[in-house]
């Protein structure tokens, strides 16, 4: 992709519906049920394709209903294995090992392995579906899962782990008896998950908090979903915007899901404020550097870290950014620092020293949330910006460039 710069920028765009990170979660819960399962807002990204062929691979048909919705039919036989081609393409796929050890009494699902921005362990899944009493083993590449009948049981997660929430959640619903899952992740993802799955019939109380509660039942039925708007596209906006200059409103999201961004960009002297359908904002140049920790949520989200650097490395001043939810996940700054970016990297820990403008250059995107940090940084670089490994950022943006060039953004196929 070629960036060169490009602002103010003007304009409204409607976020996406959440595919990648709330979506697929969704399409792996209907699994539990037999049935029609109709999903809207389902825009088209690189991890639905795999995770539509994880669920084929299973048993389900898929249909397409329209641009952005479709149908998942589950109602024949299942085969609970995902194969490894599909696995490591994507680690959402261990998203179908708790929906299929509930549904059918076992699964085999292959392992993912690590990726570009961390070690990604599995360990509080595993151990969560043991605590239910699912007999688990580790070997060749697979993870092989089977159960008599799953019990409720109290787990305490050593992290909030979003998968291990997910994949504890929809296999809970389904174990006999009252599950607890302390520690739970909080992200807005785990409540709209949690919401489809007492549309399908479940009790689950607590989505949102720390203690998730779930009262087993012996059956869910199917049942329709919309997909949550997309509160990380929503944020590259707003990065955007705060780099570019300009004001712009988004539609189709909740400012409250994304509030330690629109409180961090406030710190950097944008002005950010919630509308009755969306997100107002503009940028008043220039940005002022501010320090960032990435947390679990409600805190800053390690997935808008990557737009944050770049943001820092075109403001006044010095920002200091820890990354504190996986450990490789700053290893994207070098390809800032090949655009002239002044950044000192220790391990979990970054230096950003702002400048005014940056130097376009040859770079790489590492994975899908660094890639949109270089097109954005490339907004403010003289001359060309071409990112080269474009496709990471398809795996999650739907429509990234169609996006920011409404917005005003220069940005083309190379
Ligand atoms: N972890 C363990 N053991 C486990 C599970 C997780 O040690 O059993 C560690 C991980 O290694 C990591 C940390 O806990 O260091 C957080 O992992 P988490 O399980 O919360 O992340 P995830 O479910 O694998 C999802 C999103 C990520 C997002 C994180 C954190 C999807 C498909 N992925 O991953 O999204 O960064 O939650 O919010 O929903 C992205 O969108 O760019 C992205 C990477």
């Amino acid at each position: 992709m070629r960036v060169r710069p490009a602002g103010p920028l003007r304009g409204t765009v409607k976020v996406s519906g959440a595919t990648k990170n709330s979506g697929l979660k969704q399409l792996a819960a209907a699994l539990l049920a037999s049935g029609v399962t109709h999903v809207r807002n389902l825009p088209r990204v690189r991890d639905l394709d795999v995770m539509l062929d994880v669920l084929r691979a299973v048993g389900a048909t898929v249909q397409w209903t329209g641009d952005e919705e479709l149908t998942i039919d589950t109602s024949g036989q299942l085969q609970p294995e995902a194969p490894y081609e599909l696995v490591r393409q994507m680690r959402a796929s261990i998203n179908v090992l708790g929906p299929l050890l509930a549904r059918c009494g076992e699964a085999r699902v292959a392992l993912p392995g690590g990726d570009n921005i961390g070690s990604r362990r599995l360990d509080m899944h595993f151990r969560g579906l043991e605590a239910m009493g699912a007999e688990l083993t580790v070997e060749h590449g697979f993870v092989d899962a089977r159960c008599n009948a799953l019990c409720g049981a109290r787990i305490v997660l050593e992290f909030p782990s979003v998968g291990a929430t997910e994949n504890l959640l929809t296999a809970a619903v389904l174990a006999k008896g009252e599950t607890v899952i302390e520690n739970a992740a909080r992200e807005p993802e785990i409540t709209d998950l949690t919401a489809f799955l007492n549309r399908m019939g479940a009790h689950v109380l607590g989505a949102g908090t720390s203690t998730i509660t779930v009262e087993g039942v012996d059956e869910l039925v199917a049942a329709d979903t919309e997909i949550m708007g997309d509160r990380i596209e929503a944020g590259t906006f707003l990065m955007a915007c705060g780099i570019a200059g300009g004001e712009i409103n988004l539609t189709g999201v909740r400012l409250e899901h994304l509030e330690m961004v629109g409180v961090k960009l406030g710190d950097m002297g944008m002005r950010v404020s919630p509308t009755p359908d969306g997100i107002w904002a503009q940028a008043v140049e220039p940005l002022q550097a501010v320090d960032i920790a990435t947390l679990p949520y409600p805190g800053f989200a390690t997935d808008f870290m990557p737009m944050a650097v770049a943001a820092l490395a075109l403001s006044e001043g010095t920002g200091i950014v820890t990354e504190n939810v996986f450990d490789n996940r700053l290893a994207f700054v070098e390809e800032l620092a090949r655009m002239g970016a002044d950044i000192r990297r220790e391990g979990r820990h970054a230096v950003v020293r702002g400048r005014p403008r940056l130097s376009g250059a040859p770079v790489r995107a590492f994975d899908v949330r660094a890639g949109a940090a270089l097109a954005l940084a490339g907004m403010k670089a003289d001359g060309e910006t071409v990112i080269d490994d474009w496709f990471h950022v398809e795996r999650g943006y739907p429509n990234l460039v169609g996006a920011l060039s409404t917005l005003g953004a220069d940005i083309t196929p190379a």
